[in-house]
């Protein structure tokens, strides 16, 4: 089993998809290194497993556990660490996090968000040889609503500005969030590395999406997201067997009892 590098992502270039999702945890982690090139520690953690709003009460110390669990399980897949809100303020502030980051976890990259305004910071955690995966259109960590972007020239014209400067700042890949197709397929066609879309049309290199959302444990509905499973109903029914088989007496049964044997 070949360990997927940065190289191998750079190389996907315009060639057959990137496939990525999110994982949190030892199981999914062990599950999607099966399948997954990226596999992404995301700040959607906040939301799928805190019951949080946004991403922007996500620690950096609840991450960290996170990035742990999922990395020690993972043998062939990239595992991406997503940097949380203000831990990447100044380019000391972010280098000094993602050192510590990357040591504790041992994850091969991290990612953060924004355009233009993180370029002197992504350039020195580059230059510093942390390997950094950008991310433009939607900002989760900078928006209060998960609304369309890129539907007016201003909008199209900053976006594609912004992924252009992550390119030449040096980062390893793109994540394109809900933007309309033809300016993820302009993004694409104009910058080097790979572009990652998730709400951003086919016009990518890869995909991403949260796992929870494809597999029915989350209650987010976007147009963006397809459901290939629902994981609810399995956990609801083997609940509620359970409790019925508890009250009738029916669980335990023998198998499930320890006797001793008698010589
Ligand atoms: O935190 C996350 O899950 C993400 C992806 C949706 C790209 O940033």
């Amino acid at each position: 089993m070949q360990k997927i590098t940065i190289k191998n992502i750079l190389t996907r270039k315009g060639k057959e998809p990137i496939t990525c999702l999110t994982a949190y945890s030892k199981v999914t982690a062990e599950i999607l290194d099966r399948h997954c090139d990226i596999i992404l520690v995301g700040d959607s953690v906040g939301m799928t497993m805190y019951g949080m709003k946004t991403t922007k009460e996500v620690k950096i110390d609840t991450m960290m556990l996170h990035g742990k669990a999922v990395k020690k399980f993972v043998k062939r897949s990239l595992v991406v660490f997503d940097m949380p809100y203000k831990t990447y303020t100044n380019k000391f502030i972010a280098y000094k996090n993602a050192k510590k980051v990357l040591k504790t976890t041992r994850c091969d990259a991290i990612k953060l968000e924004g355009g233009k305004k993180v370029i002197n910071i992504i350039r020195y955690l580059v230059k510093k040889n942390i390997p950094v995966m950008g991310h433009v259109g939607l900002l989760p960590q900078y928006s209060n609503n998960f609304k369309l972007k890129g539907k007016n020239l201003f909008q199209r014209k900053k976006i594609l500005e912004d992924a252009i400067s992550l390119s030449d700042a040096g980062v390893f890949a793109i994540v394109i969030e809900c933007v309309v197709e033809n300016l993820a397929k302009e993004i694409t066609n104009t910058v080097p590395v790979p572009t990652i879309g998730i709400g951003a049309s086919k016009y990518c290199d890869g995909q991403i999406l949260v796992i929870d959302d494809i597999i029915g444990l989350s209650n987010f509905h976007p147009r963006f997201v397809k459901k290939y499973f629902n994981v609810k109903i399995g956990i609801e029914k083997a609940v509620k067997k359970y409790c019925e088989d508890v009250k009738k007496r029916k669980f335990p049964s023998l198998q499930h009892v320890y006797k001793l044997h008698k010589r």
